[in-house]
């Protein structure tokens, strides 16, 4: 059976100014199940971004398709809300209507009162109360601008929620907290979340899978890797799962050495580009050798 999100053969060229094309990616082909949380983390420019605008409906790949509960994705919808990285907002609207718009949208059903109940609500989840809530954007700092992008998004409980870097520009205490929330209402839903990271620990706190991308050109979504950590999950305590630190140091290790190891290369024509799923689990016996023949499940267990 298919997964709720299937990403097929995606391809994206783009011209390099240079009269050449440049291969951002190439039949990258993976699945995300229903309910599920997962982080991409891969180096500046591989092409994070532009998989996640073609997740979107944003933006048309070259070739391949994205199907989202048995539909291709073909434009937006408000099915799929999206964090951008430059938390865009409407900069003609109130912080306020910013988040009232797409809420209005949503659920035409509503009276206005209860549309502005609904929208406050989650501004105050992410710190933004009182007078500020009727600022413009340019009259916000950059943290609170991408607060007000991810109260937007959260706010009309998309079936997809599609985060690129969306606590980048905000301080570590309040990064905290808005992680917390974001568990809190993930936790609370069948939502699917899609995120984009470069922050390891973040990474590893929040998803139940992470995915690896290697450098760009030619970038492939190289790996795949459960967090073997069960929720919930503390800030505090996570740290001293046994499993932390052997899924941290092969992050970082793929990060600083297989990343590039692997990038550059053009495929075979016609070869799918799968990741290879990853377990690391400590608290699980050592495997039998007999049980990692080639095909079945890798197992890492140092
Ligand atoms: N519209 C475009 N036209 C030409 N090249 C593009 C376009 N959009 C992206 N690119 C190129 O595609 C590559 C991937 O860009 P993308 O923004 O997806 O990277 P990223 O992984 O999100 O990087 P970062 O971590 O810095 O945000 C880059 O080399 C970029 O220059
Ligand atoms: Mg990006």
């Amino acid at each position: 059976m298919k997964p709720y999100l299937s990403i097929e053969n995606l391809t994206q060229r783009f011209p390099d100014g240079k009269g050449g094309e440049l291969t951002v990616f190439e039949n990258a082909t993976f699945g995300v199940e229903k309910g599920e949380f997962v982080v991409i983390l891969g180096h500046s420019g591989c092409g994070k971004s532009t998989i996640m605008n073609i997740l979107a409906g944003l933006a048309e790949p070259t070739s391949g398709a994205v199907v989202m509960d048995g539909q291709e994705v073909k434009g937006p919808s408000l099915d799929r809300g999206v964090v951008f990285q430059n938390y865009s907002l409407l900069p003609w609207l109130s912080t306020l209507k910013n988040v009232t718009f797409g809420v209005a949208a949503r659920h035409p059903e509503w009276t206005k009162a209860e549309v502005i109940a609904h929208s406050t609500k989650y501004l105050a989840m992410v710190g933004l109360e009182g007078d500020v809530i009727h600022r413009k954007p340019s009259q916000l700092s950059g943290g609170m601008r991408q607060r007000v992008s991810i109260a937007r998004a959260f706010a009309n409980h998309p079936k997809l929620l599609l985060l690129d870097e969306p606590f980048g520009a905000l301080d570590a205490l309040t990064r905290g907290t808005i992680q917390d929330e974001l568990l809190k209402i993930w936790g609370g839903t069948e939502q699917t979340v899609f995120m984009i990271t470069h922050d390891i620990d973040e990474a590893i706190l929040l998803a139940d899978r992470i995915l690896l991308m290697t450098n760009g050109p030619f970038a492939r979504v190289a790996e795949s890797v459960e967090i073997t950590i069960p929720r919930p999950r503390s800030r505090t305590e996570i740290i001293e799962h046994p499993n932390y630190y052997a899924i941290r140091n092969h992050l970082v290790q793929f990060l600083g050495k297989r990343s590039k190891e692997l990038s550059g290369q053009p495929m075979d024509s016609g070869a799918t580009n799968r990741p290879a799923p990853i377990r690391i689990d400590k608290t699980e016996p050592t495997p039998d050798p007999e049980d990692l023949r080639p095909g079945l499940r890798a197992v890492v267990n140092s």
